[in-house]
């Protein structure tokens, strides 16, 4: 079957566009404001039957205008959304974004529904990780979930992939039915437990060690303009380290470039790319992604990835 569970979040996104974000206390004027679909793991779905993968989403929204806002979404992507539970009484999870002329983002968000997702609404689902390829997860859902999902997604054979946001610590026994665990260069510094993010000039091998340490063999480390590295020590005892340089675009909003790459190599693997061959289409994936606004809203087909690609390595 090859396809993809993406267990998590769905949130609307009330995103507001100004010039520059707030300071602590200030109000500035802003340009443009929209409500539009969002949620980390819905965005994950989206990207990924955008691309082409055959994609299963289970979550919760509220009874709703939201809640209809993102199914209607996640059904016009193509993605099985059958699995996503509407509760009576509770809100859709809602994101506040600012996003500034940069493309820059910063966003609080309130769990709503989201926080009613639990083990059992993974274990009412398990059918559909029967010969699922590649499971998606992130932190905008209780741990517990996001074990269960991890550990459905083991048990079925899946690659296990784990976006670490909103960082948490993560506990050993999620570490261990993890197989690829997803981090920006915030996410990295923290799990490192420093302050700094991790940065281009940055020791990888050193930090491979660390995240073996903490339980994560394969980890790649998005870095925005600095590219991906990539760091493999799953097969040996050697780690592989690859620096995947980024695509030079003109970033509009970048707000879920993150998920639109977690679909991506998802998608990639799950058609039997190699970790990096995949890690280096998800790059381009999220690039594209941040040319327009919006989270789902600005995700691109194939043939817009293999546009840019080519495009990319004609002007490099
Ligand atoms: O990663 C971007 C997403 O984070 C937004 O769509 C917002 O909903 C938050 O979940
Ligand atoms: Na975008």
């Amino acid at each position: 079957m090859n396809h993809v569970v993406v267990v998590g979040s769905l949130n609307a996104d009330l995103t507001l566009y100004a010039e520059r974000m707030p300071l602590p206390g200030e109000t500035v004027l802003g340009t443009d404001f929209v409500i539009q679909p969002g949620g980390k793991s819905a965005n994950q779905a989206v990207a990924a039957a955008r691309l082409g993968a055959d994609v299963r989403l289970i979550g919760a929204v509220g009874d709703d205008a939201n809640g209809a806002m993102l199914l209607a979404s996640a059904a016009d992507a193509g993605v099985d959304a059958a699995a996503v539970r509407r509760i009576d009484g509770v809100p859709t999870g809602v994101a506040g974004i600012t996003v500034d002329a940069h493309g820059e983002n910063s966003i609080v968000i309130v769990a709503g529904a989201n926080g009613e997702l639990s083990p059992r609404d993974v274990e009412a689902s398990s059918s559909l990780f029967d010969g699922a390829a590649a499971v998606c997860l992130c932190l905008e859902v209780s741990q517990e979930t996001v074990l269960a999902a991890a550990r459905a997604g083991r048990a079925a054979g899946a690659t296990v992939i784990l976006n670490l946001s909103p960082f948490a610590p993560i506990p050993a026994d999620l570490a261990e039915v993890t197989d690829i665990l997803l981090v920006n260069a915030h996410e990295a510094g923290q799990l490192l437990g420093r302050r700094a993010p991790a940065a281009d000039g940055e020791d990888w091998d050193a930090v491979s060690a660390a995240f073996a340490q903490a339980g994560f063999a394969r980890v790649l480390v998005t870095l925005g303009a600095q590219g991906v590295a990539v760091l493999d020590g799953a097969d040996s005892g050697a780690v592989a380290i690859e620096r995947i340089p980024a695509t030079r675009i003109e970033p509009v909003d970048t707000t879920g470039s993150g998920d639109a790459f977690t679909g991506a190599l998802a998608t990639r693997l799950a058609a039997g790319d190699s970790l990096s061959d995949a890690a280096r289409y998800a790059s381009v994936a999220a690039a594209y992604a941040a040319t327009g606004r919006g989270a789902q809203a600005s995700y691109g087909t194939d043939a817009d990835v293999v546009a840019l690609r080519a495009q990319s390595s004609r002007t490099r």
